[in-house]
């Protein structure tokens, strides 16, 4: 939610990766894709967002810990969705400049999951350090760094996730409309 985030520099730096592994990628960037505060009614402010959700196979959440607590940009804006995430897998990627970040990974795995049915890859990344790791250390293709080998397991678990719930999607189970909020 600021310009010249750690968090925008982990974004790029992931879709970088998805597209060495063959994975195209686009990153919403909810800094500059700024939502109003959803009102519970009109979803319209969003439509560009939600369509690129829609057309996608997967995500990655990357959100900094602000005051112990995920990316507020990123709850907002999941708080438009309808079923555009639904029975897809997300990768979520907490980034602190300290130690932290743990926050955000398990605030992101709780919050909102319910009426979008994203599923959470199990396994995630954590970026600490982020001002360091992000601006001073050269990531080589050995992998070398131990988040840049986390990153790269985990994006590859990431796409087996999306290629294994395409098929849950394609199933003909899938009953939203019965079921619209997840209980
Ligand atoms: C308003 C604000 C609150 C912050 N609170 C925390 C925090 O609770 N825990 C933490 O580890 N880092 C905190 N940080 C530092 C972030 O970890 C650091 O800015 C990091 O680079 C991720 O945020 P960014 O993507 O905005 O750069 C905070 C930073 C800001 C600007």
């Amino acid at each position: 939610m600021r310009d010249n985030s750690q968090s925008i520099k982990v974004s790029k730096w992931l879709s970088k990766h998805l597209e060495s592994l063959d994975a195209e990628s686009e990153i919403i960037d909810l800094n500059l894709q700024r939502l109003p505060l959803y009102d519970g009614d009109d979803s319209s402010p969003a439509s560009e967002i939600l369509a690129k959700l829609e057309s996608a196979e997967g995500f990655v959440f990357v959100s900094p810990e602000w005051n112990g607590t995920m990316s507020h940009g990123l709850l907002n804006m999941l708080m438009f969705v309808d079923d555009e995430l639904a029975h897809k897998p997300v990768m979520l990627a907490g980034v602190s400049s300290g130690r932290g970040g743990h926050y955000p990974l398990m605030q992101m795995r709780n919050m909102v999951y319910k009426n979008s049915r994203f599923v959470v890859s199990p396994e995630n990344l954590l970026v600490q350090g982020a001002i360091d790791t992000m601006n001073n250390y050269e990531f080589k293709e050995a992998y070398e760094h131990p988040v840049e080998k986390r990153a790269d397991y985990a994006l590859k678990i990431l796409i087996e996730y999306a290629k294994a719930l395409a098929t849950v999607r394609s199933g003909g189970m899938v009953d939203s409309a019965n079921f619209p909020s997840g209980v």
